[in-house]
């Protein structure tokens, strides 16, 4: 009985999910001395904590958001420092766009624990770059990039990113049997093997160097059939004499010179003789180069792993600012994550949808309340235009009237001069 209670003691514990790191920013200004700004540029943009214009939850949907437009931004946070050797390794947050992004980062960099937070930049090593990027309508993906030995490898595949307005989940699992898996909104968008999917390792087999394609190999499938010989009528030239061209009657042979009739095609004509085609009996195929063993390949059956896993960061570039990172979460469990994912973006995302859309409502009305105002102005201008004429209009009749009549009378004063 002991050692039943004990034996599940160990399974529950090991089966207890380590989080290396969570930040959800619920504790009002106390991120501030979590989160440590680079100042290895002067002009850093600045990280509010905010919720945004539409939320589903004012107070849990509070996040990093960048507030000023056209920024590098660049912001750490450190944790306990891990290496995730034998260990899945998962990295999860949010991130909404609500300023409905033009170009610019949404993605969070893993850095390895001598980073110098202060001064955090661009091309600070770091071990993991995940996320999506936006700029214009070219690029739309999600960064998976690995630090494999010094040098910065990106996924061979095409992620693509959300690109709407609203808060989206993003996960990396990094296993220990070198698999991955990308999740956008706790669904699968991608997955498969590291060593396939990037180019860390040299490939595994390369063309043997030692092997040539024998001279006699013949790599034609059809030859001319050797049968088939040209018909002796078949040279015919490709324009004749009009044959029924006629010497004009007043042709001068002296003074146009000889006289010859215009050339035609010629309906006889066949063009080039071609022999037929047959298959070529010596055909042997497309040689193909045989492969070796690549001398220079490797296996590496931990190419997951890194030995120093301590700071996360936002380094990032944006023209329209306004996103918001929130929700990050750094473990060795891929349940928990789901979970936590449920727990968080899960139980926000529709009442953040119906805030926009009320908002979007309620925008809608108005500028239709305000369109018919207009109208109505508008109408009530053009009826007063239309008194306005009117009575303009009344006097211009009687003096026309006038003029009229005057005429006459000067009619008359003609007539009656004459
Ligand atoms: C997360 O939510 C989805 C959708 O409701 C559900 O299918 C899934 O089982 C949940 N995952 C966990 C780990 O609770």
């Amino acid at each position: 009985m002991k050692t039943l209670i004990l034996a599940t003691l160990i399974i529950l514990v090991a089966a207890d999910p380590v989080v290396y790191f969570r930040e959800q920013f619920e504790d009002g200004d106390a991120w501030k001395s979590r989160w440590v700004e680079s100042k290895h540029k002067s002009d850093y943009g600045k990280f509010i904590l905010s919720s945004g214009k539409f939320y589903g939850d004012i107070e849990k949907d509070k996040g990093l958001q960048t507030s000023q437009d056209a920024r590098f931004y660049s912001i750490s946070s450190r944790f306990d420092t891990f290496s995730n050797e034998g260990q899945t390794l998962v990295i999860q947050f949010t991130v909404k766009h609500e300023q409905s992004i033009d170009c610019g980062g949404g993605y969070i960099k893993l850095f390895p624990s001598n980073l110098n937070q202060e001064d955090m930049h661009g091309d600070s090593e770091y071990n993991i770059m995940f996320g999506p990027d936006i700029c214009g309508p070219g690029t739309k993906k999600v960064h998976v990039i690995f630090n494999y030995k010094g040098k910065n490898h990106l996924i061979n595949k095409d992620i693509r990113c959300k690109d709407d307005e609203f808060t989206h989940l993003y996960t990396l699992i990094v296993r220990p049997d070198n698999t991955y898996e990308v999740k956008i909104d706790n669904k699968k968008v991608e997955s498969g093997s590291l060593e396939e999917d990037w180019d860390f390792l040299p490939p595994k087999k390369v063309k043997d160097p030692e092997a040539k394609k024998p001279d006699d190999w013949d790599e034609k499938e059809k030859i001319d059939d050797p049968e088939d010989k040209k018909p002796e009528d078949w040279d015919k030239p490709e324009h004749i004499p009009d044959p029924d061209a006629k010497k004009p009657d007043d042709w001068d042979d002296e003074m146009d010179g000889e006289w010859e009739p215009p050339m035609i095609s010629n309906p006889d004509y066949k063009g080039e003789w071609k022999p037929r085609q047959i298959d070529n009996p010596n055909y042997k195929g497309k040689w193909i180069h045989p492969e070796i063993d690549n001398p220079e390949y490797t296996a590496d059956v931990a190419i997951y792993k890194y030995d120093s896993i301590g700071v996360i960061g936002l380094d990032l570039w944006q023209v329209k600012s306004g996103t918001i990172f929130d929700n990050f979460l750094i473990t060795n469990d891929e349940k928990f994550a789901e979970e936590v994912g449920n727990e968080t973006w899960g139980a926000t995302k529709d009442p953040e949808k119906k805030m926009k859309d009320m908002q979007e409502e309620e925008e809608r009305k108005k500028r239709d309340e305000e369109e018919k105002k207009m109208k109505e102005e508008t109408k009530e201008e053009e009826e007063e235009d239309e008194e306005e004429e009117e009575e303009a209009k009344a006097p211009e009749d009687e003096e026309e009237q006038e003029e009229e009549e005057g005429e006459e009378e000067t009619d008359s004063n003609v007539k009656d001069e004459l």
